[in-house]
């Protein structure tokens, strides 16, 4: 390299960057976890030694993915909005829609949270994955709220005006009913102090997904700010009980 060249300019090292990525795809190998087989209906697993024979002198992939949005050295919870949450409009047009309902700011951090599992990795028990993976940072109110819309949002309560949501019906069928755990979790969560708070995350749903809703992350930059406690490690590196997660979420087909 010539030292006395100018440094680069932030688009030459975007550039630059992205090339290595793209030639670190073509050198490695990204594997797909059991979790991915199962979805298509497979019990099965990467054959990590028949891929490297099927690929000589090439290294499995053991850190970030070159065909996924790069993520920062330390990234934020918004930087896992913008490059890793697959849809984050129903979020943005729950959490506006409670914000312009006068909620206090964790009723909306809730709002604009509760179905990260879900825009995340995993829809089943999606309220369950979402708490988990914000706990360490948020109002311990705000992770509870969240653990429980999984099974509230299944129960109407006619004093505040909840049905059992129509989409529902649609989507699961009229015969459906909540399995027991479900059942039970809803009991408990329905004679728990913080019992309003959750119901206000099913409140503020929209199950009537509006393609044309106009919201904006920016709207949320602010509350963000003061209720979650972004680590200065970025999220993933602060050695918190879930930040493996956030771990797994940035780097998805790690090899290990
Ligand atoms: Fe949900
Ligand atoms: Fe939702």
């Amino acid at each position: 390299m010539n030292e006395h060249a100018p440094p680069p300019t932030l688009s030459e090292r975007a550039d630059e960057l992205e090339e290595a990525m793209m030639h670190q795809l073509t050198e490695r190998i990204a594997t797909k976890s059991t979790w991915c087989y199962l979805a298509d209906g497979k019990v099965a697993m990467a054959d990590g030694m028949a891929l490297l024979a099927a690929n000589p002198g090439k290294h499995f992939l053991m850190g970030a993915d070159p065909r996924l949005p790069a993520m920062p050295e330390k990234p934020t919870l918004l930087d896992f909005f913008r490059a890793r949450f697959a849809a984050t409009s129903h979020l943005l047009q729950s959490a506006t829609h409670a914000l312009k309902g006068g909620q206090p700011e964790k009723v909306v951090l809730a709002c604009l949270l509760h179905d990260i599992g879900v825009a995340s990795f995993i829809r089943c028990d999606h309220g369950y994955w979402g708490a988990q993976m914000i706990e360490p940072y948020v109002d311990e109110e705000v992770a509870w709220a969240v653990r429980m819309h999984q099974a509230l949002r299944f129960f109407a309560d006619p004093s505040v005006g909840y049905e059992y949501p129509e989409l529902y019906i649609k989507a699961f069928g009229a015969d459906y009913k909540p399995e027991p755990y479900i059942v039970a979790e809803y009991e408990r969560a329905r004679n728990h102090k913080w019992y309003m708070t959750s119901r206000l995350i099913t409140m503020n749903d929209i199950y009537s997904f509006d393609p044309d809703a106009k919201v904006n992350l920016d709207d949320f930059v602010d509350i963000v700010g003061r209720n979650f406690k972004q680590p200065k490690e970025g999220l993933g590196f602060d050695n918190s009980p879930s930040s493996h997660m956030w771990r797994t979420l940035m780097w998805p087909t790690r090899f290990l």
